[in-house]
């Protein structure tokens, strides 16, 4: 699978928003996986646009809650629910959302939604999707665990910060059931971890290389690929 390459962030995230406004458009009750993290903001930012211009509308959609850190409240700046709300949720005028608490009743909120529809993704610096850190199998299940210290000093370059060092993440094998899939990826610093993704093998090590047996689409910068 080779991806779709854009010039620059900005032709991502326009490239992005078309490929989102498009499922959405062809099925309002969509429901839709969504990362936080750096990656996927721009993209947002354009679909916020459409839906302001009334070229687009999530109304109907769900946003289900990819990860979380564990211990802090939801009016932490940290706390990504609190970043899905402001940067996802609001601006796209979602009035849908599950939220993920435990394993039990995210397993049980996503059956009751008859599954994902689209999980929007980005590339950790380590392969990791959501916090299924290196090693995850593809039948890792959604759980509770321990940050990798990369990704301890990847999440605090977020807020200049610790993070808490516990984490709740939608399991491997929820991301891999969702009827699409969307890898967005940005940036030379990506470059290599994105090779190993799409070219190299399957492997617990690069939890997203797993993303090859689904149906997948990557969009990625110039930086990131060539
Ligand atoms: C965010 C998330 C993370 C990020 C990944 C890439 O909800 O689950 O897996 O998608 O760490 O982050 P950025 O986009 O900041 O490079």
């Amino acid at each position: 699978m080779t991806p779709t390459i854009q010039a620059d962030a900005e032709q991502l995230a326009q490239a992005a928003a078309d490929f989102i406004t498009a499922q959405v458009r062809a099925n309002p009750h969509l429901s839709i996986l969504v990362a936080t993290g750096n990656t996927p903001m721009p993209t947002y930012a354009e679909l916020a646009r459409r839906v302001e211009a009334g070229d687009v509308d999530f109304s109907r959609a769900t946003a289900v809650q990819l990860d979380e850190y564990l211990g802090i409240e939801d009016d932490d700046p940290r706390s990504l629910w609190n970043w899905m709300r402001r940067s996802f949720v609001e601006p796209l005028g979602l009035t849908r959302t599950v939220r993920l608490h435990s394993p039990g009743q995210f397993g049980a909120a996503i059956r009751d939604l008859g599954g994902l529809d689209l999980a929007i993704l980005g590339l950790g610096p380590n392969g990791h999707l959501g916090f299924n850190e290196p090693p995850s199998p593809p039948d890792a299940p959604t759980r509770t665990l321990a940050l990798t210290p990369a990704s301890l000093e990847s999440n605090r370059a977020y807020w200049g910060v610790a993070v808490p060092a516990g984490a709740i993440t939608a399991g491997m094998d929820v991301i891999l059931a969702a009827r699409q899939t969307l890898l967005l990826v940005s940036g030379a610093h990506k470059r290599g971890v994105l090779h190993a993704a799409l070219r190299g093998p399957e492997t617990p090590e690069v939890p997203a290389s797993f993303l090859r047996r689904t149906a997948l689409t990557v969009i990625a910068d110039e930086a990131a690929w060539t």
